[in-house]
């Protein structure tokens, strides 16, 4: 069944394309189309996982703490506008995102071009497919229900370190916890 937040995203979309199609062809159509794109960008992921949501810059330089401390290849699944990703590039560390949405893709993948991030790179696929082999450590920024849906995989990954920001893996005991900043690390 639908959830009640899932109607309302579809309510939402159903009002903006309305509005979208009566403001064709007028001065308005273009930002009323512009609004549109991005509202689907923002939301339709939702039912793939995930809305967008960023995370909080004192929570990416934890992030970026943890990441030193371990020192490896790094994975954000659901990477969104990559300003994780490019943060740990920037601090030296090989980093992926993996991102569903290609707006959202093709936006971060131009941000890194542009500022020139060589380490760096999106991958447009959804997280539950993807080959996370390759990480050392994996960065969710991701609500319960996926959470919960991704737990016994995660729990099969052996000697990864899995860094959760606000909301923490239903069963699985995190090994180091960071209130102030929201973020969660685990050990596999
Ligand atoms: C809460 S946002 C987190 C964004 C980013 N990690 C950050 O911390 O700023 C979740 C992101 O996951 C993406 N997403 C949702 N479902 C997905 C899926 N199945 N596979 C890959 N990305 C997904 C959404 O498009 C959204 O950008």
């Amino acid at each position: 069944m639908i959830s009640t937040f899932r109607a309302k995203i579809v309510f939402l979309l159903f009002v903006l394309f309305i509005l979208l199609l009566a403001n064709w062809g007028t001065y308005a159509g273009v930002p009323m189309l512009v609004l549109f794109v991005v509202a689907c960008s923002v939301y339709v992921p939702s039912f793939f996982g995930s809305y967008w949501t960023p995370t909080e810059a004192k929570a990416v330089e934890r992030v970026i703490r943890e990441v030193k401390a371990r020192n490896g290849a790094f994975y954000d699944i659901g990477s969104g506008d990559a300003r994780v990703v490019e943060a740990v590039a920037k601090a030296g560390f090989t980093s992926v995102g993996i991102e569903i949405d290609p707006l959202k893709w093709l936006f971060s993948t131009a941000r890194l071009k542009i500022r020139g991030v060589r380490n760096a790179r999106i991958l447009r696929t959804s997280f539950y497919k993807a080959d996370l082999s390759g990480a050392d450590i994996i960065f969710c920024y991701l609500p319960n229900k996926t959470l919960e849906k991704l737990e016994p995989r995660m729990k099969k990954l052996r000697g990864k370190t899995i860094i959760c920001y606000r909301i923490k893996f239903p069963t699985m005991k995190p090994a180091k916890e960071f209130e102030k900043e929201k973020v969660y690390v685990y050990k596999t």
